[in-house]
């Protein structure tokens, strides 16, 4: 297969890239080449998706992965400009396009939230440069549900829609999982013992290995499946508490869990962004169910997922690869860990 890939040098995409060599695919890359992974034998053309497409001009793929857009121009432009060069479109998605999450067991069926023409205006005007979801706030959703439509446009009967939950897993530039998988790991060597623990260790969480992800998108591409898919993880009911004792065995046994309950937390102001899958439902009205969609569709589809332990340990095997003392960009510090854990146990809630 001749695939192009929009992206494929960073966290999905590059676990996509590397996929579909290993599948002996010929792969295109398209993006800014702005410091993500080099692979030195894959062509790579350089452009923007909010500026010069002139590199794809001219050329046909088979298909196409698309996990690059943020914004319905950037995914109508490319969409438009492939329509007959390429057969097939797939476009990496979210679960953040529904318009709520107060259902369990939501499918793909489930309403997606809007944006005024006027807010897609202003962003398609305001935030050229911009290149990652979070740089979209509370339009994130909303803008990949309109990305989604112009690719279903352009490529009738010819389009895959994937939305992912939270993915995880090496190469995660976010350190929302890493966060853990690193408080755990590095627990008496290096950092404190006992690891706050938020909220309640039996509700739910989903998130999906990038590396699982990538496989089945792969293989739904080149199967030629079209319609849109929930792709998060895994096929059973994890819990939080289920998660965090799992990475105590996988990686260290001498961490110490800590349950410390939301509305201490939220009282002093952690975010439930910070510490993600940690989900204060009473906190978020609409997002209570986030972590418990339907996946029976891609799961009948060919949806596989590695034990959470290998998940565990490829993550932190990475994470200490890594270099230089920059924070995480999630989690707690040291210092705001410690500071909390002892105003818990100070106010006698344990
Ligand atoms: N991470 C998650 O947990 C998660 C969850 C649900 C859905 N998703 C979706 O998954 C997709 C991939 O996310 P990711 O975080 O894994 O990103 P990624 O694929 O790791 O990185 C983005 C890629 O796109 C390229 N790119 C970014 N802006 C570009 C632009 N303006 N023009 C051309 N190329 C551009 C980047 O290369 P250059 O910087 O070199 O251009 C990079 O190769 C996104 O669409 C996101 O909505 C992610």
């Amino acid at each position: 297969m001749n695939l192009l890939i929009l992206g494929g040098t960073r966290f999905i995409g590059r676990h996509l890239t590397v996929a579909a060599l290993e599948a002996g695919f010929e792969v295109t890359l398209f993006n800014r080449n702005r410091g993500g992974v080099r692979f030195s034998e894959v062509e790579t053309l350089v452009g923007d998706r909010h500026g010069d497409l002139s590199a794809l001009k001219g050329r046909t793929w088979d298909a196409v992965i698309d996990t690059s857009a943020y914004t319905p121009g950037a995914a109508r432009r490319t969409a438009e400009l492939l329509q007959n060069a390429v057969s097939y479109y797939t476009f990496v998605s979210t679960v953040s396009v529904y318009r709520d999450f107060a259902q369990s067991g939501m499918d793909e069926d489930a309403p997606v939230s809007t944006v005024t023409d006027e807010e897609v205006a202003d962003v398609e005007t305001t935030s050229r440069s911009e290149s990652t979801g979070a740089s979209y706030g509370r339009l994130y959703g909303p803008l990949k549900a309109r990305c989604e439509e112009a690719v279903k446009e352009a490529f009738p009967g010819r389009a895959l829609v994937v939305r992912p939950g939270l993915v995880v897993g090496p190469y995660d530039y976010t350190d929302r999982f890493t966060y853990w998988v690193r408080r755990v790991g590095l627990a008496g060597k290096g950092l404190g013992t006992e690891v706050l623990a938020p909220g309640k260790p039996e509700r739910r969480v989903q998130f999906i290995d990038a590396r699982d992800l990538a496989a089945w998108t792969l293989k739904a591409t080149v199967a030629g499946m079209t319609g849109t898919f929930n792709a998060t993880g895994p096929d059973y009911a994890l819990s939080f508490g289920a998660f965090l004792e799992t990475s105590r065995r996988a990686l260290n046994p001498e961490a110490e869990l800590m349950w410390v309950d939301d509305a201490f937390l939220i009282e002093r102001s952690v975010e439930a962004g910070d510490l993600m899958p940690w989900h204060p439902v009473e906190a978020m009205p609409g997002w209570e169910r986030f972590y418990e969609l339907d996946t029976g569709k891609a799961l009948k589809s060919g949806l596989t997922f590695r034990p959470l332990t290998e998940t565990l340990r490829d993550t932190f095997a990475w994470d200490q690869t890594r270099q230089g003392d920059e924070p995480l960009k999630a989690g707690l510090t040291a210092e705001r860990e410690a500071a909390l854990l002892g105003a818990w146990r100070a106010e006698s809630r344990v």
